[in-house]
């Protein structure tokens, strides 16, 4: 019964916008059985009750529903009861993180614990942004990139990325992968989330997280990790004042990588202007750059709602 809200379920479990989830697969009017089965399939699935998504969230699932059955003699006692718990509750604020579930195939899920604010503790990487899920769509597509290859992400932020590459039941195959970021609450948000994807595998199967600033990137113990094949970095182009510390990281590992290391970078298409800016300075930088396959287009394992454009490029030197 839950397989005909599957769709549904998997947009619920990451907060996809209520307005734009997959309603039409719910056909009405719903006996009491399928409304039971479609709360179980959502508010009542063991992943949100376990780690729960944002309430707010679930009170907008909720009403969208309540308003969707409203010409219905009889509405499931867990409808109501959803609500009513949602509002015992009370509002979201003090309660700075929840959770988001990405269900990538049947065995397949990531959770990440995440920020409800887009920018807190002084850095805006506690929350996963548009471009990390198109990038991560991307991987998913293109498994050959990462397959058997050592990966660095930069400016990581809550560590979807790296989870991802190294989740078993992905078997995307990566080589050793090391998230960092310059942010301290970053770090310890990737810590929290790695523990949570990977409790019941080897530590050193898992992805490491590290503190890591652009501008100090020599000063990082590089002798205890493999050399890079592949940098990883997504939205990170929106301050410029931060252009020549990332340049000058990148510098650092193509200097000691050459021709043998790509970087993939994904870029939210907020501001043109600061986006040229930087292309501009990768071209001054003598860096090859290729756009990569349309990824506005490709398919969104990550539940991604296509509003934000989000560009790709393959970087060489
Ligand atoms: C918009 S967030 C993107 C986070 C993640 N990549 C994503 O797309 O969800 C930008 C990230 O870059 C990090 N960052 C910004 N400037 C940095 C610097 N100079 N050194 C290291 N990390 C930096 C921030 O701490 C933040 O986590």
């Amino acid at each position: 019964m839950t397989e005909k809200y599957r769709k549904l379920q998997q947009q619920f479990l990451c907060c996809y916008p209520v307005n734009k989830m997959a309603w039409s697969s719910v056909k009405l009017p719903l006996s009491w059985e399928e409304q039971q089965a479609l709360m179980d399939a959502t508010c009542r699935h063991p992943l949100n009750q376990r780690h729960p998504v944002r309430r707010s969230y679930v009170e907008a699932f909720i009403k969208q529903l309540m308003h969707l059955l409203k010409d219905q003699d009889e509405l499931h006692d867990d409808i109501y009861g959803s609500l009513c718990n949602r509002m015992a509750e009370g509002s979201d604020t003090g309660t700075v993180y929840s959770y988001k579930h990405y269900i990538l195939q049947p065995d397949a899920c990531i959770t990440l614990r995440e920020s409800n604010s887009f920018v807190s503790e002084g850095t805006t990487g506690l929350c996963t942004w548009e471009a990390a899920l198109a990038l991560a769509d991307y991987l998913v597509e293109h498994p050959q990139l990462v397959r058997g290859k050592n990966v660095v992400e930069l400016g990581a932020g809550a560590g979807l990325l790296g989870i991802l590459l190294k989740l078993p039941a992905m078997s995307l195959q990566a080589g050793q992968v090391l998230i960092t970021d310059g942010s301290e609450p970053c770090v310890q948000l990737m810590r929290e989330n790695i523990a949570l994807n990977f409790a019941d595998t080897a530590k050193e199967q898992a992805p490491k997280a590290e503190q890591l600033q652009w501008d100090a990137v020599s000063e990082f113990p590089w002798q205890d990790y493999a050399e890079t094949d592949l940098l990883l970095a997504a939205d990170v182009i929106y301050d410029d004042s931060q252009f020549d510390a990332l340049l000058g990281a990148m510098d650092f590992f193509y200097t000691r990588r050459g021709s043998q290391l790509e970087m993939l970078l994904a870029s939210t298409v907020r501001n043109m202007d600061t986006l040229h800016k930087f292309m501009t300075k990768l071209r001054l930088c003598n860096y090859k750059v290729t756009p990569c396959a349309n990824v506005s287009a490709c398919a969104s394992h990550f539940c991604r709602d296509h509003t934000a454009a989000v560009q790709v490029i393959s970087i060489r030197r």
